[in-house]
């Protein structure tokens, strides 16, 4: 079985490279062999591999500086996953993609269920929107695992910046009324391949698209539990602090979303209700605490 991986290099695409090795022959080109900029290059790609999976954690993830490149961010974010689409339905090929908890403005006060309306607030989460419609619309199977707040021991995130400002500074302020759930890039990637390979089983060597069109479709897929960036960051720190005793580490002071102006707006609820992930596939994603304290101990 052919795998097609994209952004292998980054946090949820590195962990996948693994999990998936044992499910099939995995091909995870490189930017410059398969630039998702470039529809044709994305094409030729799929034309030339012919995968029976398609699994597409690259992004355009960089939330601010979307802001002011648009185009750029809806041409890998949104056109790029409409042509795996459309490959994908041309060859019968299942398509794993993943989106945001950023599709929504976050005004709810419970946590986001699949049918709940998006409305997205910045320019990152209307092209991962676009981008969600476009694979529906190309009629391929697929599942979108939509996900938020990730990060693990590798990898531009969260986690990784606190720790190291922790060290230099005195007081990190850090924002504490935006609600959500981290989410260990590891567990994505082994529920990923627990995913494909229950549809593996359901499909018994025919058709994909058949499993996907029941059992496909949105699924939120986020850290099991809740808190802010300001509780994340404390009980990062807090937990670091227990395995260096010695070491001296900032004071996390909380402050309000309005106190820190980024360009791009995010949601104060990003919280979601992983529920249907449970149901379809019996799979529940770790509490953020218990993934936190296994990234550590990695670190
Ligand atoms: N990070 C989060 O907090 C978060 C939250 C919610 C949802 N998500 C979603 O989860 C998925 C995985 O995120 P992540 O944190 O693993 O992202 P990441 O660490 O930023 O990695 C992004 C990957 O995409 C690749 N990429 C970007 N532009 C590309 C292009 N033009 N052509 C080919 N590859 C390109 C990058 O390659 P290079 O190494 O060459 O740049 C990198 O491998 C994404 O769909 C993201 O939208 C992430």
């Amino acid at each position: 079985m052919r795998i097609l991986l994209t952004g292998a290099t980054g946090q949820v695409g590195g962990e996948l490279l693994q999990t998936l090795r044992p499910l099939g022959e995995v091909i995870a080109p490189a930017r410059g062999e398969m630039d998702l900029a470039n529809a044709p290059s994305v094409r030729e790609m799929i034309r030339a591999v012919r995968p029976r999976w398609i699994v597409n954690p690259a992004a355009y993830t960089a939330v601010d500086k979307a802001e002011s490149e648009p185009e750029l961010a809806y041409a890998i974010n949104a056109e790029a996953v409409g042509v795996m689409g459309q490959e994908a339905q041309a060859i019968g090929a299942g398509v794993i993609h993943f989106s945001t908890d950023y599709v929504f403005d976050g005004s709810g006060s419970a946590p986001y269920r699949e049918t709940d309306a998006t409305s997205p607030v910045s320019v990152y989460g209307a092209s991962k929107l676009a981008g969600e419609r476009a694979l529906a619309e190309s009629g391929a199977g697929h599942m979108i695992f939509r996900t938020s707040w990730v990060y693990g021991a590798r990898g531009k995130n969260f986690l990784l910046t606190i720790l190291k400002l922790a060290r230099e500074r005195e007081t990190l302020r850090v924002v504490a009324d935006q609600y959500g759930a981290p989410t260990w890039s590891r567990d994505l990637a082994r529920m990923t391949a627990e995913v494909i390979g229950q549809c593996e089983a359901k499909a018994r060597n025919g058709e994909i698209a058949g499993v996907l069109a029941d059992t496909g479709g949105v699924c939120h897929a986020a850290g099991t539990g809740e808190t802010t960036w300001y509780g994340f960051a404390l009980e990062a720190v807090r937990l670091q602090q227990e395995r260096e005793p010695n070491a001296r580490f900032a004071e996390i002071e909380a402050i309000t979303t309005a106190e820190y102006p980024t360009p791009a707006k995010r949601p104060a609820n990003s919280r979601m209700n992983c529920g249907r992930l449970m149901e379809r596939f019996g799979w529940k994603m770790m509490d953020w605490r218990d993934s936190l304290r296994e990234v550590l101990a990695e670190l």
